[in-house]
């Protein structure tokens, strides 16, 4: 066999092995046709039009936040969309005891899960840290333990139905961001808290997928408003970002980048080169004129 063959004919079979095993499973909206969903978050935003998605899918939806009367719109408008069905649960996810009752409310309403979309996020500042600790703690409970708790109460019907977990994070929760201290510490636990289950289904064999959520500067009203006079960037669309969820959601993938050139692609810097890639995180920011304390 000639030099080159030898050469030639391992590289075509790496070829053909990458070809194969990155193969993705393309997403029909069918997918989401009469399966059971919560979206938490849902009265606004990127949850609002996560909602209405899937109402045009066709799926039963069950929406959830602290606001009715905004709910009480979102589910109207799901089920001229053609939800399957559409209700709602009003409460606050500080309440563990609430994030737990909206997933009973699934079982009765619903009679089981296929698909929880944990968006949720409560109010925080975007400036320099303050030193708050008790803000922090309640951001922790809202951003992330009502988060776990969800998840726990979901479990048994999840690994009945073989669904999904679909968590919402940020870029940062994957990279030190300025003026987002507490928000960032609580997605950073997010990444440990689901990624580390993640690993445990796998050995377990339990067949729940667990998809994390990496998103940019997304133009909901509270992210424009907080960040549009200091952020160097335009915000992406969140009707197209709501889809991107639920399209990794469905396809049970990893994770979903979205934009996923400023997400994948500077991620890919992070741990070889995290001084640079803090430097262009920087470059983002109007730092002359940094957000009032
Ligand atoms: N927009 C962005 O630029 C961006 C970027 C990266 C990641 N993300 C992530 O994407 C997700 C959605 O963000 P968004 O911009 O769409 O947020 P948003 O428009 O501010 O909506 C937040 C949702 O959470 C609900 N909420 C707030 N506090 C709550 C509480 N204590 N209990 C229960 N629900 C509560 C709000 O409704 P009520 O006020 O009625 O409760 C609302 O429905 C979040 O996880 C966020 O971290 C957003």
């Amino acid at each position: 066999m000639g030099r080159l063959q030898k050469i030639l004919i391992p590289f075509l079979g790496l070829v053909l092995a990458f070809c194969f095993y990155s193969a993705r499973e393309n997403f029909k909206p069918e997918m989401l046709k009469g399966k059971r969903v919560i979206v938490t978050g849902a009265s606004t935003g990127i949850g609002e039009q996560m909602a209405y998605h899937l109402a045009r899918m066709g799926a039963h939806v069950l929406v959830t936040a602290r606001t009715e009367a905004k709910l009480q719109k979102v589910v109207e408008r799901c089920r001229e969309l053609g939800a399957g069905s559409a209700q709602l649960v009003s409460g606050s996810m500080e309440d563990m005891v609430f994030a737990k009752r909206v997933v009973e409310a699934a079982e009765a309403e619903l009679g089981g899960l296929d698909m929880l979309i944990l968006n949720h996020v409560g109010k925080s500042y975007f400036s320099y840290f303050d030193g708050d600790v008790r803000h922090i703690q309640k951001l922790l409970d809202i951003n992330f333990l009502s988060y776990v708790a969800m998840t726990v109460s979901a479990l048994p019907m999840l690994k009945q139905s073989g669904g999904s977990i679909v968590v919402v994070s940020s870029m940062a929760g994957k990279v030190g961001f300025p003026f987002t201290v507490p928000y960032s510490a609580t997605k950073f636990a997010l990444d440990g808290f689901f990624s580390s289950l993640r690993q445990e289904f796998s050995i377990q064999n339990v067949n729940v997928s667990i998809t994390l959520c990496i998103l940019s500067f997304i133009d909901t009203e509270s992210a424009v408003r907080a960040a549009a006079d200091v952020l160097q960037m335009s915000p992406a669309p969140k009707e197209e970002c709501a889809l991107e969820i639920i399209k990794g959601g469905a396809l049970r993938q990893r994770e979903v980048y979205y934009k996923y050139a400023l997400t994948k692609i500077p991620l890919l810097l992070r741990d070889w080169a995290a001084e640079l890639l803090d430097y262009l995180v920087r470059q983002h920011y109007r730092v002359e004129r940094p957000p009032a304390a």
